[in-house]
């Protein structure tokens, strides 16, 4: 894995808290299986301890393990002790979690949300208690207790999946018209949102002069999405349309879907349900493993990547600046050493009540062209003597 450096200028500001938490032993470090058990300490007090809760959304979605591990490592290695749990994709289940990491000293909560909407009471408990709030990679909506949002930039995640059509079908070359289906993602999901306009925006020019058709007529965002980002759903809802407006002879030429859970359901419901052998472009985006063998055997046209480990160094390196009181804007990123690129945002992410400062990391188009060099070779993934690919952590 590639080897992130730390920011040194950070590190030598924040040694006092990071140094209070390293002499003390851990007794917030607890996973989901053991923290029921665990015994409420106390809440968020000056106790030298420097603790931060991570609460992400779902395990059963291949990313978010990879970035509550990511997480985790960074700030553990910033002297932090760290309270990880996943919410089964149970809105519920991620306000206890939180009001769990409350009630056991959290000095910082860093969220994806499974809902974003969903949590502004808990959210305000927090702020109440002076504790520093990060939305990762989803914006937590309608509360005005959100700190920062550390994401990338999703509305140009849409935008790298339609160009993709657009070169792998040459639209700007042809005189022909080919048929188009959407998958979106969980309207609940923010993000969602901005992955449909990055992509609707960049075809409705080729939908407007007949160049792209959608034969099913669905093309608005709540008509395309796929709740919870549910394999299940998107392919169900697929199967209805190619049964519907593909009978034999007619031909599909791309299925843009949101991401790699909704490009598997998209993959098999052609499998099940499409006569035709045209190659049919699948768009994706996160590299679930199950997608590069997707993409490896032909099946999958390409996803985006959004190189999580760098994700979480951004978010541990705006917390501790966070926690040392500062309030930190682009001058995060000029006083990193950073091997990446990332931008400050002041203008995109209105949360329904306050725009939320945000730092955006860039996603790439992966391809059969560029996934050795870009996901192997770097380091991210292996093959094991079998040849079985794995996720390096
Ligand atoms: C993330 C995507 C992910 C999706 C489903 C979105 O919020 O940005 O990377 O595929 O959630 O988990």
């Amino acid at each position: 894995m590639m080897k992130i450096k730390r920011i040194l200028i950070i590190s030598l500001l924040f040694s006092m808290i990071i140094s209070g938490c390293n002499s003390k032993k851990s007794n917030a470090d607890v996973d989901q299986n053991d923290a029921q058990e665990e015994e409420i300490v106390d809440t968020h007090s000056n106790d030298g301890r420097t603790v931060v809760g991570i609460s992400m959304p779902d395990m059963l979605l291949e990313r978010w393990n990879r970035d509550g591990s990511f997480l985790k490592t960074q700030f553990e290695n910033d002297g932090c002790e760290v309270i990880l749990r996943f919410a089964n994709n149970l809105i519920d289940t991620q306000a206890n979690d939180l009001r769990y990491m409350i009630k056991n000293g959290a000095d910082l909560l860093v969220i994806t949300a499974v809902d974003g909407a969903a949590l502004s009471g808990v959210l305000d408990e927090a702020a109440k208690a002076n504790i520093k709030i990060i939305a990762y990679d989803r914006l937590l909506m309608d509360s005005d207790a959100v700190d920062y949002y550390v994401s990338f930039d999703n509305y140009q995640v849409g935008v790298l999946q339609a160009n993709y059509v657009i070169d792998a079908l040459q639209l700007n070359s042809t005189q022909k018209t080919f048929n188009i289906e959407f998958v979106s993602g969980d309207p609940v999901d923010n993000n969602a949102r901005f992955f449909y306009g990055g992509a609707m925006d960049t075809l409705q020019p080729y939908i407007d002069a007949g160049t792209l058709q959608v034969l099913s007529n669905q093309t608005s965002f709540y008509e395309t999405s796929t709740s919870q980002w549910s394999t299940d759903l998107a392919q169900q809802r697929l199967q209805i349309i190619l049964n519907s407006y593909y009978p034999k002879g007619t031909i599909i030429d791309a299925v843009l879907c949101a991401n790699d859970s909704t490009a598997l359901g998209a993959a098999r419901a052609l499998e099940a349900d499409y006569a035709e052998k045209n190659p049919v472009v699948i768009t994706g985006q996160d590299g679930d493993i199950a997608n590069i063998y997707n993409i490896l055997n032909g099946v999958q046209s390409m996803t985006v990547f959004k190189a999580m480990d760098k994700e979480s160094v951004v978010t541990a390196d705006l917390g501790l600046a966070i926690l040392a009181g500062k309030k930190p804007n682009s001058d995060l990123i000029d006083a990193s050493n950073w091997d990446f690129d990332c931008d400050y945002n002041t203008t995109d992410y209105n949360n329904g009540v306050r725009t939320v400062s945000a730092y955006l990391l860039k996603p790439i188009t992966i391809t059969i062209d560029n996934i050795e060099e870009e996901l192997f070779d770097t380091g991210y993934y292996s093959r094991n003597t079998s040849g079985l690919i794995y996720a390096v952590e």
